[in-house]
């Protein structure tokens, strides 16, 4: 391998690439007391209205999210489920899964033909797709614990949104467009987005269905939206297109606080997601698999950094693919899947002159046990409170189904569980036992919202979707920032590379590989396949005066906004 003998020729390319990228990246935004980054202007304004109205980062939090499943509904949702990491001003850790769940009427082999072949579609596309929303419970549970404004005023801003309408950006405008067939195929007429004539930048989108649901979950919480009218217009979708979500699904859907995943990497201390996410935990052991070698001296994405990078990432898969699903269902051992000295072991038996092909490794083996649409936001308050949150409706616009006369879109989650072992999802996973269909099980995720302390302080709060590649995309934008000395918005913005085991590829967007680092990890068998953007990560950084320096995704319409 060249790593040694090329340092020095590695090094000027890195340099020179380093500027390169400094230089055409737009500055962070730095705010004194409080930031907020999410994936639409309109919604960072919403959490920072609350923010300066004395709400807390939950209260911000709660009110970006309803704002959310208004001008963003590739992701944004009420229809779907999500994810929240809180850390409080003095250090106290929250972990609160949302996520969908399987309905009743769910079982394993729901999603195979007669001759038990996966049949991909049918946990993609329409209502046999959807699992049990999550977001409105969630939301409830985080107002009951932890905040601090009324729930009517937190919803208010998304309710006048919906009412008012507002103007869609050029992005929205192609997006609308693009999905119009998919919304005319799995909904109604009378869906908002459906339109004849295409959509243009700065037309008036207004959501009258949905701003009455809004207000009826203003009204009565919970009950309004999995109880009464709303209740009723989503069972009734679920009949028209031979849905499984019934009355008791919907009456029985519980939020859960869990203990979140905590651990340490080098003087840091990572918050995240616990399962039913597997982002926690394998965000945690990637860190753990490369914690032994000099990162900052090799370099961003230099030769040897993207080698120890790609070969943790291909055995944290592998260990995802077998060991990872719904705690609730599945006996997950956590415990070995982030142990350090475990993760390290391994990794300190890989070479780092040639690639390891992904066939020749398997998950690791415990004693004991058997064998692109979501959306993150970054909140930080005044205070020090801190919220990361990541939602999803899986898919881009989720199953199509807009529920007639409430209003919003439905989740094609299903989809994330493993349909049969062996058969790719959607983002290419694999998945067994641990993450099959059962009723009103969980399926596995990757979504891994995360807030990490430096020596006992915060320090960062980071997330993104992106699917199979949230994780990998949080452990770069991770290492930015501790190793490689990157603003919050060079952080985001550089450019990222991916690889999940299977397939045995490292993924790149334009930009990630030099020509030089390419040919050197092809020469070493390394396959590189080059992809469209990945993810749009949102990072707020506490500096060293407190200021909180702020990076939105420019892959998106994200938008950084504070005071
Ligand atoms: O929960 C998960 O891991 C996926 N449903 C997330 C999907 C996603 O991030 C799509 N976005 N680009």
């Amino acid at each position: 391998m060249k790593r040694f003998s090329s340092i020095i020729i590695v090094f000027f390319l890195l340099v020179s690439c380093q500027t390169q990228r400094v230089q055409k990246t737009e500055a962070s935004k730095e705010y004194d007391n409080a930031a907020v980054i999410t994936a639409h202007p309109l919604a960072s304004s919403v959490g920072v209205d609350i923010l300066k109205k004395g709400g807390n980062a939950i209260d911000a939090a709660i009110a970006v999210k309803f704002a959310l499943a208004v001008v963003y509904p590739n992701a944004g949702n009420i229809g779907g489920g999500g994810f929240l990491i809180y850390r409080g001003k003095d250090g106290e850790k929250a972990a609160l899964d949302f996520r969908e769940k399987a309905p009743a009427l769910a079982h394993r082999d729901m999603y195979l033909d007669s001759a038990g072949n996966a049949i991909t579609r049918l946990s993609l596309d329409g209502h046999l797709a959807t699992g049990v929303p999550g977001t409105v419970a969630g939301m409830q549970e985080a107002h009951k614990k932890y905040g601090s404004l009324s729930w009517q005023e937190l919803l208010a801003p998304a309710i006048e949104l919906a009412n008012t309408g507002f103007k869609i950006t050029a992005l929205q405008a192609k997006e609308f467009n693009n999905y119009q067939k998919r919304f005319k195929q799995f909904s109604t007429p009378g869906a908002a987005i459906i339109r004849d004539q295409p959509w243009k930048e700065g037309d008036l989108f207004t959501q009258t269905h949905l701003a009455n649901t809004l207000g009826l979950i203003a009204k009565n919480g919970r009950d309004g939206f999995y109880k009464g009218s709303v209740a009723d217009d989503i069972v009734a979708e679920m009949k028209r297109g031979k849905g499984l979500i019934s009355h008791d699904d919907l009456e029985n859907y519980q939020a859960i606080w869990r203990k979140p995943i905590v651990g340490d990497y080098k003087n840091y201390t990572i918050i995240s997601m616990p399962p039913s996410s597997s982002g926690g935990a394998a965000l945690l052991a990637l860190l753990q698999s490369v914690e032994q070698y000099p990162l900052s001296q090799w370099g961003f994405q230099s030769d040897s950094t993207i080698r120890a990078m790609v070969e943790a990432e291909r055995r944290i898969y592998a260990d995802r693919a077998t060991h990872l699903g719904d705690p609730d269902f599945y006996d997950v051992p956590i415990e070995y899947l982030t142990n350090k000295k475990l993760n390290q072991e391994r990794m300190s038996k890989v070479s780092l002159e040639k690639a390891t092909p992904s066939s020749a490794v398997s998950a690791a083996k415990f004693p004991g046990y058997e064998s692109e649409e979501t959306t993150h936001f970054s909140i930080v308050d005044k205070d020090g409170n801190a919220v990361s949150l990541t939602t999803t409706l899986n898919g881009s616009y989720g199953s199509g189904v807009w529920v007639d006369g409430a209003g919003f879109l439905l989740n094609n989650e299903m989809d994330d569980f493993s349909a049969k072992p062996g058969s790719p999802n959607i983002y290419g996973l694999l998945g067994g036992k641990a993450n099959s269909i059962q009723p009103g099980k969980r399926m596995l995720s990757a979504m891994t919202p995360t807030i990490i302390e430096e020596d006992g302080k915060l320090k960062m709060v980071i997330g993104t979707p992106g699917g199979s590649t949230i994780i990998t995309s949080v452990f770069q934008g991770i290492l930015n920032t501790l190793e490689f000395g990157m603003s919050a918005q060079e952080s985001v913005s550089a450019p990222r590379f991916h690889h999940q085991w299977q397939p045995d590829r490292i993924d790149v967007e334009t930009g990630a590989l030099s020509d030089d680092i390419r040919k050197s990890l092809i020469e070493d068998g390394y396959t590189i396949h080059k992809r469209g953007s990945i993810g749009r990560m949102e990072n707020i950084i506490i500096l060293p005066n407190g200021k909180r320096q702020a990076g939105a995704d420019p892959r998106g319409d994200d938008t950084a906004a504070g005071f």
